[in-house]
């Protein structure tokens, strides 16, 4: 009986951790081409203009610059896999930062 149920506890457990695995796969893949505006959101804004990284819009940072960033990473700064942030967004994202006016509600250095 304790048998039983410690098998039932295990394949309970197991089950709902695999559709966990399952779903934040599924969350982290991004949908094809979302917009520049929504990745540096989503995936730069919370410590780029929040005190954690550089400020990086207004200032003309070269796209391929921008590129390299995102895909090594440097420091505190993560790198981000194609799986994350596709290499069709990364140039969008890239072109947008290098071309992108101060945001004066950012803040930091
Ligand atoms: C977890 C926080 C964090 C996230 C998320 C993040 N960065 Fe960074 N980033 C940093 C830090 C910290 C540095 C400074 C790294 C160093 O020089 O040691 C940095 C540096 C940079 C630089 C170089 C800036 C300079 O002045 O030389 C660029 C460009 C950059 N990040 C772009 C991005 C982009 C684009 C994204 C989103 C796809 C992003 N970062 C996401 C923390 C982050």
């Amino acid at each position: 009986m304790r048998m039983a149920i410690a098998l039932l506890l295990a394949c309970g457990l197991a089950g709902s951790a695999g559709a966990a695995l399952a779903a934040g796969k599924a969350a982290e893949t991004p949908p094809a081409g979302r917009p520049p505006e929504r990745v540096y959101a989503v995936a730069c804004g919370y410590c780029h203009g929040h005190n954690v990284g550089p400020i990086i819009l207004g200032r003309g940072i070269p796209a391929a610059t921008v590129q390299t960033m995102v895909r090594g990473g440097r420091g505190a700064m993560p790198a981000f896999r194609p799986t994350e942030i596709t290499n069709a967004e990364l140039a969008a994202l890239s072109r947008w930062i290098e071309k992108s006016k101060a945001n004066a509600e950012e803040h930091g250095k």
